[in-house]
């Protein structure tokens, strides 16, 4: 056992439920939770993911933890308070932020997530990395998600809590994310060790269909099978759901994610005008390798049929380029 890991364990639960009883009981709370309503976040989830509210005060933590007889050196040290800049005492290191907590994959609360209630930067401040906190291994809703994602043996990847959140209201329990960093080896070896199958959900700005890009490789280089969500019109999961609703999200968003393939063949046509010559010229050359690389000559032909039909190019000279990919790709391993 390890004494100061428990106390600071106990520390971060209570603060939690603290943050959670201020939000919905006090006068403090009030605007978070008009804040929270307008975003469209239901009673039922804000419990369910035991959300709170930080006030807008230096000392709320700091006394609650000091009346529980904490060590306040401890507590600055595993992230819940900072250093007055003088250094001569602690403050609250999050304040008039809803609070999102953020739990191991065992349920406990090992740190924060804390949103501004406007458009402030940072849009979201976490706790510091600490003995229990190390975010490149954190899956956010891996405890809730677990059973979920074993019994499905599929993982749907989004970029942010609220999209965690506003999916899991709409049926989809087994949605993670990170915590605003890249997907590392670690956050995909465990994931490989509960699923099969990865729906990546990112925004459908440019930003996250560009990180969908970039995670592609990660995930399918493990061997996990991959399948891609398209959203358009820039929105997120979380907006999408509250523009067209829970119905039309699970079927058009997460079962009608696409092949990794199809995505990439869509992610890099929003490069090129396809009306004029050179953009198609341009756009075949980019998207003829990728289905080069395509093992079976089936799902070979299902891509450059598709492409020939877009692009009114016959099917029969794109076959003959592709081949002339493969082949010199061939020679080149
Ligand atoms: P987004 O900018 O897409 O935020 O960043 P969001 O999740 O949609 O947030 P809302 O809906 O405006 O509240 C995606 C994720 O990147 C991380 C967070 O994990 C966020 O959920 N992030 C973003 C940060 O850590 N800090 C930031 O300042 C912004
Ligand atoms: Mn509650
Ligand atoms: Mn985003
Ligand atoms: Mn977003
Ligand atoms: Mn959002």
């Amino acid at each position: 056992s390890n004494p100061e890991r428990d106390r600071l364990l106990q520390a971060y639960e209570w603060t939690a439920k603290f943050y959670h009883f201020l939000l919905k009981n006090t006068e403090h709370g009030k605007a978070a939770m008009e804040y929270l309503r307008s975003r469209g976040f239901s009673d039922k989830m804000i419990d369910l993911f035991q959300i709170g509210y930080a006030p807008d005060r230096w000392d709320t933590l700091v006394q609650f933890l000091t009346k529980r007889s904490f060590d306040l050196g401890e507590m600055e040290k595993g992230g819940l308070l900072s250093v007055r800049s003088d250094g001569e005492d602690y403050l609250d290191r999050f304040r008039d932020r809803v609070m999102f907590p953020i739990y191991d994959r065992n349920g406990r609360v090992i740190a924060f997530a804390g949103r501004v209630l406007g458009d402030a930067q940072p849009k979201y401040l976490n706790s510091p990395e600490s003995k229990l906190f190390n975010k490149s291994r954190i899956l956010y809703n891996l405890h809730q998600a677990k059973p979920a994602i074993r019994k499905l043996r599929q993982i749907v990847l989004f970029e942010g809590y609220g999209d965690v959140i506003s999916a899991w209201e709409a049926g989809v329990q087994n949605g993670v994310a990170t915590m605003g960093t890249s997907l590392t080896e670690s956050h995909t070896g465990l994931m490989k060790t509960m699923a099969d199958e990865v729906v990546i959900c990112y925004d459908g700005d440019r930003a996250g269909q560009a990180a969908a890009m970039k995670v592609i490789p990660l995930l399918e280089g493990i061997g996990l099978r991959v399948k891609v969500s398209v959203l358009n019109e820039g929105l997120d999961p979380d907006e999408f759901i509250h523009k067209y609703g829970q119905e039309r999200f699970v079927r058009q968003i997460i079962d009608g994610a696409v092949s990794t393939t199809k995505f990439k063949l869509i992610y890099l046509k929003k490069n090129h005008i396809l009306l004029e010559e050179e953009g198609k010229i341009a756009y075949t050359k980019e998207v003829l390798p990728i289905i080069a690389m395509l093992q079976s000559s089936t799902e070979r032909e299902v891509y450059l049929r598709e492409l020939s039909a877009e692009l009114q190019l016959s099917f029969e000279s794109l076959k003959q380029d592709c081949n002339e990919i493969r082949q010199s790709m061939q020679k080149n391993m």
